[in-house]
């Protein structure tokens, strides 16, 4: 049996899926691994639509501002937070926040476990929230909130670049970073041990990469957002 932090460290964002089938059993596994998650008050405020048909699917890739790669994953799950009862329970915070972080705590435990099962999947945020609804019949005081692909996966990504612990740690308060890393956080002494230009040296390389990696993605979807914001409002 894997320890979890290897299923944690294993998994990665599929870019490409194989047009290839995964069995119903798989895919309530995930489900399951869902539902299992921590949520506000145990509230489980969450729906997930399986999404298999063709259509549906490039339908969803459509509303995704047109991340088709998806539409070849066997399955997508739409993960839906129940605002109206996280309100109920906790007034805005529950509705706004809770039901966000609820859901996202769901998503996770289906990457995991899709992880497990040896599948590649994909978290996708990036998408037209009344599309969406309009395609899976989504009611007003719900809210899409992710759809996530799984599927099996065409190839394994590289890992993308994760910033060294040392700089992500503070004790006690904010900015008070570690002295001595090795002394809290003992099974990761060998990653801390490295000298502060290393560090350094890490930070700078993560940071580029991912500003390379990330800012034109980033771009081209808050641009399509504005065009669509622009439209509504014309
Ligand atoms: C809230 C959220 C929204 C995301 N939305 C998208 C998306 O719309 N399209 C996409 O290609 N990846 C999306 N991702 C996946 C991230 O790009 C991916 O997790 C990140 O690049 C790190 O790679 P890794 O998952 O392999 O560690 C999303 C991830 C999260 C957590």
């Amino acid at each position: 049996m894997h320890d979890i932090i290897d299923i944690i460290k294993e998994r990665r964002t599929t870019e490409d899926f194989l047009p290839k089938y995964v069995d119903w059993d798989k895919i309530s596994k995930i489900i399951d691994a869902g539902r299992h998650a921590p949520s506000s008050g145990n509230i489980q405020n969450w729906k997930f639509i399986v999404v298999n048909s063709p259509d549906k699917k490039r339908g969803l890739a459509e509303a995704a501002f047109g991340q088709h790669k998806i539409t070849l994953a066997s399955s997508l799950i739409v993960v839906c937070g129940e605002e109206d009862k996280g309100e109920r329970y906790y007034g805005l915070r529950g509705a706004r926040l809770y039901t966000i972080q609820n859901c996202a705590a769901a998503v996770q435990n289906m990457l995991l476990e899709a992880t497990s099962l040896g599948l590649g999947s994909k978290w996708i945020g990036a998408f037209d929230e009344d599309k969406v609804r309009e395609i899976c019949s989504i009611p007003a005081e719900v809210r899409p909130q992710a759809i996530v692909a799984f599927g099996y996966a065409k190839s394994i990504p590289p890992k993308p670049p994760k910033y060294p612990l040392e700089s992500l740690v503070y004790l006690e308060k904010w900015r008070s970073k570690l002295r001595n890393p090795n002394r809290y956080l003992k099974n990761y002494s060998a990653i801390l041990k490295g000298n502060v230009e290393e560090i350094k040296t890490v930070m700078q390389k993560t940071a580029t990469l991912v500003k390379e990696k990330a800012a034109p993605k980033a771009k081209s979807i808050t641009e399509k957002l504005r065009e669509k914001l622009t439209r509504k409002k014309e």
